[in-house]
């Protein structure tokens, strides 16, 4: 597994990382709790230590999964990266969505009315919830989830600066971001990393975000670089999802899309057999191979998955083999509509 730096932290990543969303249940139809403690084990046996996770990850469950795991030893092989700024208490901020389906283990919750939220005393606060779910003393990479205009981002990296000195946060990143807000963040806080969705269907970063992060030294944290697991091969044409998976009514994933990414797979099949890697592997290590995309985040559930995703981190793709990928994609993926 390599490993790489977090902008100026001190702290090195694994650039495979552990995703912590769908274990949170909420939007991923559900998710078993004793499997995902279980992969979260296995992905730190095998080489993975970067974790990222978040409040808004089942209300609070991605967490406290995340939390347990971390019990007994675990923790000091873990880099903990959590977010702030979605919140589901008061409505101070801007609205962002109200939950229809917040079914968390197969209970009701509640319905729960979602605000993006980057207050000082909010933040805190969050903070505060986030040590305690996870049972940590320090959380090493705060990350404002999406960016909302009704706090200057002066407040919101002064308050992160101060969580920082305090000891409760090691590092500070931002997700969601223009380069223009990473600059308003950079003029209060040291700015360690940026996440944003990358992958081969997804490729704006690479005129914004990616140039940027590679010119200050800014970690830039993939997320979705198997885009939901079209791009590792695991949604073919009779692929069902539950009706509380997201996926499910996403027309990323109808049918048309799923043939045209199966035709693209066994284009770039040749370059997967070379190295010996599955689809996934290939696109992940494609992902942290690219200009300026130092870690990508890959979501999973099982130890299965976390085994293979792992040994993506020591794929070794080679300038011939990373543009006949390129050309695939120029090839293949251009009609891709969602
Ligand atoms: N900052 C943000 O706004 C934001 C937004 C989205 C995500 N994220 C972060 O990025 C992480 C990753 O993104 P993501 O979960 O949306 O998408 P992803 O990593 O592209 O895809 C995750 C899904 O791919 C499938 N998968 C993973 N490994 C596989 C394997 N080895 N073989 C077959 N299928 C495999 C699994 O699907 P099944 O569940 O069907 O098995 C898994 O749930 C999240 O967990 C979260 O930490 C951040």
């Amino acid at each position: 597994m390599k490993l790489r730096k977090l902008g100026s932290s001190g702290i090195d990543a694994s650039v495979i990382a552990f995703g912590a969303w769908a274990i949170g249940g909420w939007m991923w139809g559900g998710a078993d709790e004793k499997e995902a403690i279980d992969a979260i084990h296995a992905a730190l046996d095998n080489g993975i230590n970067l974790i990222d996770t978040a409040p808004i990850y089942g209300f609070g469950r991605s967490e406290e999964i995340v939390g347990k795991a971390l019990k007994g030893g675990w923790r000091k092989k873990a880099v903990v990266a959590s977010k702030c700024g979605l919140v589901w208490e008061g409505t101070e901020g801007i609205h962002n969505f109200d939950s229809s389906e917040a079914i968390i283990d197969g209970n009701p919750r509640s319905k729960y009315h979602v605000y993006r939220f980057l207050g000082p005393k909010s933040i805190r606060r969050e903070v505060e919830n986030s040590l305690k779910r996870l049972g940590v003393d320090v959380i090493d990479v705060m990350q404002t989830h999406w960016q909302e205009s009704t706090t200057p981002i002066s407040e919101t990296a002064g308050e992160l600066l101060k969580l920082r000195q305090e000891g409760k946060i090691r590092a500070i990143g931002c997700s969601n971001a223009t380069p223009e807000q990473m600059d308003e963040y950079r003029k209060v806080a040291p700015l360690d990393v940026d996440q944003e969705k990358y992958s081969m269907l997804d490729l704006t970063p690479e005129k914004t975000n990616l140039p940027y992060c590679e010119k200050n030294n800014v970690a830039f944290f993939a997320y979705s670089p198997l885009a939901q697991g079209l791009l590792a091969g695991a949604i073919g044409p009779d692929r069902v999802f539950s009706d509380t998976d997201q996926r499910a009514h996403d027309e990323r994933y109808s049918i048309a899309n799923r043939k045209l990414i199966m035709g693209f797979l066994e284009e770039i099949k040749p370059v997967a057999d070379k190295h010996g890697l599955t689809y996934g592997q290939l696109v992940a290590g494609w992902t942290v191979s690219q200009p300026g995309c130092s870690h990508a985040l890959l979501g999973a559930r099982s130890v299965k998955q976390v085994i293979e995703n792992a040994k993506a981190g020591s794929a070794n793709l080679d300038a011939e083999d990373l543009a006949a990928i390129r050309k695939a994609m120029d090839a293949r993926l251009a009609n891709f509509k969602d």
